[in-house]
């Protein structure tokens, strides 16, 4: 049997929302200490609607195709279900991972919930509080100090 499904391949290979975008309203960059890859993701967001995503990995096939098969899953969906997104959802979207790559896909799931944090922390709203730092584990300062 394959180690990877053809899903896998064809989004390592060809890769969708490659690339950057400048006017961004929410950026996220996470990274997995042991392997050393790097997952950034941009968000282009109109009224809680995902109207644009694009993102770089440097990083691992499986990475890659994570990337790429969850920038399609969220594409033209609603903040609150971006939210949701799991490493699971984008493996299973991907035919499976092999167990020792599934990290790969939690890197998907944190980049995407890390750009989700940064639009809603430059937008002062406290959903990012309620939903996605929960999971990336990140302080969230509401004191609001000038
Ligand atoms: S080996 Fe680390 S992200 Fe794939």
């Amino acid at each position: 049997m394959a180690l990877y499904s053809e899903k896998v391949m064809e989004h390592f290979r060809n890769p969708r929302n490659v690339g950057v975008i400048e006017d961004a309203d929410g950026i996220g960059e996470v990274g997995n200490a042991k392997c050393g890859d790097i997952m950034k993701m941009y968000l282009k967001i109109d009224d809680e609607m995902i109207t644009d995503v694009k993102f770089e990995t440097f990083g691992c096939g499986s990475a890659i195709a994570s990337s790429s098969m969850a920038t399609e899953l969220i594409k033209g969906k609603p903040v609150s279900e971006a939210m949701m997104l799991t490493n699971k959802a984008v493996a299973e979207a991907l035919d499976g991972l092999p167990d020792y790559k599934m990290h790969c896909s939690v890197l998907a799931e944190e980049a995407i919930k890390s750009a989700l944090d940064d639009y809603y922390s430059r937008h002062g709203s406290d959903r990012a509080e309620d939903e996605s730092s929960k999971k990336i584990g990140r302080p969230v300062d509401a004191a609001g100090r000038s």
